[in-house]
């Protein structure tokens, strides 16, 4: 008997070589229901979600699918799109070198009959009255490759808004947006909610659970352990279902930061995306960037870090100048840098976690043509266990952690170089609740240490509770830089005052 369930994933088991992720997984779900899916990294989340998207194939002789009550075989991405199930993934999938409206309408429904039928300046139109609609700020005729990851997100979101699906799966697609944004997705999912559509909805950020979501379902190691109504539940009651045990919140009032001279000084600097920038870091502090999607942060990092080309400017590093065409010139000045994208610059998939971790550290334990060992393995143990990172064993290669494993391997491996400056761009996306705390820890641990910190975060918690001076970027400049007094009196509406491009003393 199926209720009126569109969904039924019943007893549901995966095994992957050495490690039995999903154990006996009950899930249902019905049209027009908003869940939330929630466990720590590595709890099995999104391999649940690739069953369901037929990424991934359930354990042979285990569990069975149902769509309105009959049972069907998923067995290819085809098979999902043929039952209308439509997947934002975790990782971006998109074609780089496409424009934005190709990506947008390539796997949607479209493309097999209409498709065919639409020339490019109908598909322009369309897409871009989605995108419009999203308030992305694009044109849907530049390429992927050239937007902001949270950008990418924003058009995977589109991609699947257009889809016409049932069921539409969301892995953490928030996580490198801001409230603004945030808050137009949530006006989607409302309406695809009143149309009937069931989302699946992932994400560690537990205000927008409560603020979108009928119900939850939390997982733990592999383990179904609920689904809940989200009326009954409360955010204690839902990391104790998540984590087994209560956790402290991390507070900012037991940091007291020693800040010394300034090491890093950035002078007007200007390129394709970043407007006159000047601001100075200094050691002990921890330095928040805030701002909206493309205000130009992750860009200033780049800049900064020898990624992206200055036009003009300069960067005193202890107060001499330093020229920093690549990241070798950046590392070689002290400089070290958690990237917004994982993938493209912050790990070697392909590689072990232990090469990851200790890649940038390796020198430390070299002696004559020997490493010692022992001592890399003490600094793995260490970070692995601070971050509970969860893996197989150190040997165990990148690609196959999950999402927010991931991020703690290259958060740990920049850590554990102890640079001078260290900048780190959203460092805690897609990191669960625990991890989370325990990295706030580490960031204040390094600037009592003396080291510079320049925190760049779409969480304003984050920037918030961390920072000891705030900047506020938009449209590729510095729209304020609020003073140590400013930033201990600031709330949250200050800061978006300025993010949405505003000046301190326009009137409301
Ligand atoms: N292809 C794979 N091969 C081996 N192990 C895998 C593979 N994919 C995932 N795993 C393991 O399965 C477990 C569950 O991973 P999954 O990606 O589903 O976690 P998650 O709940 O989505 O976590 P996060 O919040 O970090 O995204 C992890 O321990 C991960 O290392
Ligand atoms: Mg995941």
């Amino acid at each position: 008997m199926s209720g009126n369930y569109y969904l039924e994933m019943l007893d549901i088991n995966k095994t992957f070589p050495g490690a039995k992720v999903l154990n006996h997984i009950d899930f249902k779900i019905k049209p027009g229901e908003v869940r939330a899916l929630m466990g720590e990294n590595g709890a099995g989340k999104s391999t649940l979600m690739k069953i369901l998207g037929g990424i991934y194939q359930k354990d042979k002789d285990s569990g069975r699918i149902l769509i309105e009550g009959r049972e069907v075989e998923i067995n290819h991405v085809d098979d999902a799109k043929k039952y209308g199930i439509s997947i934002i993934h975790q990782e971006i999938s998109l074609a780089e070198n496409m424009t934005v409206y190709d990506n947008i309408f390539m796997g949607c429904e479209l493309d097999a009959g209409i498709r065919g039928f639409l020339n490019d300046k109908e598909m322009i139109r369309r897409a871009q009255a989605i995108v419009d609609e999203l308030k992305v700020g694009i044109d849907v005729r530049q390429k992927v490759g050239e937007l902001s990851i949270a950008k990418q997100q924003m058009i995977e979101i589109c991609r699947a808004l257009l889809s016409k699906a049932k069921v539409i799966v969301m892995d953490e697609p928030t996580s490198s947006l801001t409230q603004t944004e945030i808050e137009q997705l949530f006006e989607q999912i409302r309406k695809l909610k009143e149309d009937g559509i069931a989302i699946i909805y992932i994400s560690h950020r537990m205000e927008e659970i409560f603020q979108i979501s009928d119900s939850i379902t939390v997982l733990r190691d592999g383990a179904l352990i609920g689904t809940k109504k989200a009326c009954e539940l409360d955010n204690r009651k839902i990391i104790e279902m998540m984590v087994g045990r209560d956790l402290d919140n991390y507070m900012r009032s037991d940091a007291v930061f020693d800040i010394k001279d300034v090491c890093l000084e950035v002078k007007n600097l200007n390129n394709k995306k970043l407007k006159d920038i000047s601001f100075t870091l200094r050691k002990g502090e921890v330095l928040g960037f805030a701002g909206l999607v493309g205000a130009g942060r992750s860009e200033m990092a780049r800049a900064v870090f020898g990624i992206d080309r200055i036009d003009s400017g300069q960067i005193l590093v202890n107060g001499r100048e330093v020229k920093i065409r690549n990241a070798s010139d950046a590392i070689r000045a002290g400089i070290g840098y958690v990237p917004e994208s994982r993938k493209e610059e912050g790990l070697v998939l392909s590689n072990s976690i232990k090469f990851n971790l200790t890649i940038s550290v390796l020198e430390q334990f070299i002696k004559g043509c020997f490493v010692n060992r022992k001592k890399e393995m003490e600094l793995i143990d260490e970070y692995v266990n601070k971050l509970s990172i969860k893996m197989a064993s150190a040997e165990q290669l990148v690609q196959y952690l999950s999402g927010g494993n991931q991020q703690k391997v290259v958060v740990s491996k920049w850590l554990a170089t102890k640079p001078d400056i260290l900048i780190l761009d959203e460092p805690t996306r897609g990191i669960d609740i625990g991890a989370k705390t325990e990295i706030y820890h580490l960031i204040v641990e390094m600037a009592k240490a003396g080291v510079a910190v320049l925190l760049i975060s779409s969480e304003m918690e984050e920037i918030m509770n961390l920072s000891t001076r705030i900047v506020v970027m938009y449209e590729g400049r510095i729209k304020a830089v609020l003073t140590e007094e400013e930033t201990k009196k600031a709330v949250q509406e200050d800061i978006m005052w300025y993010a949405s491009g505003r000046k301190k003393d326009e009137a409301e």
